[in-house]
């Protein structure tokens, strides 16, 4: 059964269509920008946070640099008592994806990350012998549902290896259906695979460049919004561009979806992974309301 499933689940069809992925720009009166500037100020980051792409130049090194992991410490995840009201301003944009972009009520990730990104070394976690940064993977790896659709605004110009490198749809399931063949598409391996994906990677210089070549950066300008399918090879590259990265990124399911799964795990009695400490339900890793429960409720 566990088997089938995972083969079953990377050859479903995306709900974003055939590309897996959809791009759109936020309409002005919901720009974070302004919002994300005000954060820098006010946790006293930088006095002079615009613009975000060149924060580089005018952030303190220690702030810059990658030493406990892949976030500086500048970045964050955001939660209502972050400063500037930046997640009430992520609140307001989930309203519009769910009305204006996907059409649908929408579960939505209780605290997103935002990153600043310098342009500084990374930790060596995903570090091949030769030096390469092999942080691509899905998020499927790490136990994210299948049928979750990943966020990803930009808040400064995003090129370059500055930039989230992705992979199309189709090279993701074909690269995915290889690497999990390796184990027989177990369930269980599987949704908790992203270092057995990174070791592929480094055991294989034929699958990790199928990888690389595959994975190019996604370029955008401040104030686009790409959403995704889970199941999307991506990752963060070293960025070497004489420019700050800043974006936002966060996880939706569907409410459609979300009860399926739900139901799913009810008929199987089995709970809801975990990410983070946190189990993948309402009032979790994802907020407690929908949007349109949030609404009503304010
Ligand atoms: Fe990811």
């Amino acid at each position: 059964l566990s088997t089938s499933r995972v083969r079953a689940l990377l050859a479903a069809p995306s709900s974003l269509g055939p590309t897996g992925r959809l791009r759109v720009r936020v309409p002005p009166h919901l720009d974070l920008v302004p919002r994300v500037e005000a954060y820098l100020r006010q946790r006293q980051l930088t006095e002079a946070p615009h613009p975000l792409g060149t924060l580089h130049r005018r952030v303190a090194p220690e702030l810059q640099a990658l030493t406990d992991g892949p976030l500086s410490k500048a970045s964050t995840f955001v939660v209502p008592q972050t400063p500037a009201g930046v997640w009430n301003a992520y609140a307001e944009l989930m309203g519009w994806v769910a009305d204006e972009v996907l059409g649908t009520d929408l579960v939505f990730e209780a605290s997103p990350s935002l990153r600043f990104h310098f342009p500084v070394p990374m930790p060596d976690a995903y570090r091949s012998p030769a030096g390469d940064i092999l942080a691509q993977h899905s998020d499927t790896l790490l136990g994210d549902y299948f049928e979750q659709i990943n966020g990803w605004l930009a808040l400064s110009p995003c090129y370059g290896t500055g930039a989230l490198a992705m992979a199309s749809l189709e090279d993701s399931l074909a690269l995915l259906e290889e690497f999990a063949s390796g184990f027989d598409y177990d369930e269980t391996t599987y949704f908790s695979s992203r270092q057995r994906f990174f070791r592929h990677m480094l055991e294989d210089e034929r699958f990790a460049q199928r990888v690389r070549s595959a994975c190019r950066p996604l370029e955008l300008e401040p104030g686009e919004l790409v959403l995704f399918d889970a199941r999307t090879v991506h990752g963060t590259a070293e960025n070497v561009e004489d420019g700050t990265r800043v974006s936002m990124d966060f996880r939706l399911l569907r409410v459609g979806d979300y009860d399926q799964i739900l139901e799913a795990q009810r008929a199987e009695g089995v709970d809801a992974r975990v990410w983070g400490g946190d189990a993948q339900l309402k009032g979790g890793y994802f907020h407690a309301h929908t949007v349109a429960e949030r609404r009503a409720a304010l």
